[in-house]
């Protein structure tokens, strides 16, 4: 089988093509970086216009690349939410033009199942696994149980952890995207320097909450303003170590949880874009270890967003006998664990 996949729920324009064995014969993105810098974070509308003017080339050299016609296609993806609505209404009514003038099924992709499901796609992975998203606009800990099965074990009550980091790179003025730029400064600097706080840390549950060690990179920046680069050095070690050490809690729990309930402690899968995060890998590496399990993680091009992933995402449901209507909404919000089993979805 072969599907193509759309995404552009962000500031990323990407096309993707893989097949039933797991094998990526295209993938393609193109990021918006410097339509966005000159504002320090994403513009809705800029994106929203930057798909439309770059969609159709996208998807040209995916399928040039690919090697394949529109004709041969078993069905074409694309990420119908949750995202900035501009985008993806692009990418969805460029899915669907496609699948109604090739007569073939069009998959309508959470963004989010995309994230949860890559690790099938790279690594073949079986459910069930504990997965720890953390992207941009997200941040929870679910339980994959099966394509479309998905418990929420916990989550953030208030910022994602992506965002906290854009923010601590933006006080820095560390330039944007945020998350590589506090990685690469924490490197050379002293995570023990600053006692930032770890909101939750300890508590019941498996939820998070970044707001107040937000707030307080953003005293102590004010505090110790001008910055020289040793002080934002620190200051970035210092945020992604309170970070890690805040992850590390929360999953560990959510690990135990799920071991109560499928008796075994894991596997454990961490996806979305701060999953791109070193520091971040290495600490829940060592986490798993010690819960008697181990961490399977997508390689760093596949954690943040690509069409490769709502390709696969695709992929899983057409061949479980899913497809979408061609009237499908593009959704803002898309909670996850509201999916139904494609079975359930297919009978209604
Ligand atoms: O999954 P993604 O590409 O888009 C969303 O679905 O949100 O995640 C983007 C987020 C941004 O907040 C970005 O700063 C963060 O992932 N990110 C990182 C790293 N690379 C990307 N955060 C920490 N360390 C990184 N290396
Ligand atoms: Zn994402």
């Amino acid at each position: 089988m072969y599907v193509l996949g759309i995404e552009t729920s962000c500031d990323e324009t990407a096309a993707a093509v893989v097949t039933s064995d797991r094998a990526i014969r295209a993938n393609l993105v193109v990021s918006q970086f410097d339509a966005h810098r000159p504002f320090g974070g994403v513009v809705p509308e800029i994106a929203a216009r930057s798909h439309l003017d770059h969609l159709d080339g996208v998807v040209e050299r995916a399928m040039a690349e690919a090697g394949l016609d529109f004709a041969e296609l078993d069905g074409i993806a694309a990420t119908a939410g949750p995202g900035l609505i501009g985008g993806v209404m692009v990418g969805v009514m460029t899915a669907k033009a496609i699948a109604a003038v090739h007569a073939k099924p069009f998959l309508a992709v959470n963004h989010l199942e995309g994230h949860a499901l890559t690790v099938r796609l790279t690594e073949g992975l079986a459910f069930p696994y504990l997965l720890l998203l953390v992207s941009g606009g997200h941040c929870q800990l679910l339980s994959v149980e099966g394509v479309g099965a998905y418990r929420r074990l916990g989550g953030t009550i208030d910022d994602a952890v992506g965002e906290a980091f854009d923010k601590t790179a933006k006080l820095l003025g560390l330039g944007f995207p945020g998350g590589p730029a506090v990685e690469a400064a924490a490197k050379q600097g002293n995570p023990a320097r600053f006692a930032l706080p770890r909101p939750m840390l300890g508590r019941q549950g498996c939820d998070f909450s970044f707001s107040g060690l937000k707030t307080a990179v953003r005293h102590t920046v004010r505090d110790l303003e001008p910055l020289d680069a040793t002080t934002r050095a620190d200051l970035a070690a210092s945020f992604q170590a309170a970070v890690a050490e805040v992850l590390v809690d929360r999953t560990r729990r959510a690990l135990q949880r799920f071991a109560a309930t499928h008796g075994v402690p894991g596997p454990l899968v961490v996806a979305g874009g701060v999953a791109a995060n070193l520091t971040l890998r290495s600490a829940l590496a060592e986490l798993a270890e010690s819960e008697g399990t181990r961490l399977v993680a997508p390689p760093l091009a596949l954690c943040t967003d690509n069409a490769a992933m709502i390709a696969w995402a695709g992929l899983e449901r057409l061949r479980l006998g899913a497809a979408d209507p061609l009237d499908f909404p593009a959704r803002p919000r898309w909670p996850l664990d509201s999916l139904a089993r494609p079975d359930k979805e297919a009978a209604e």
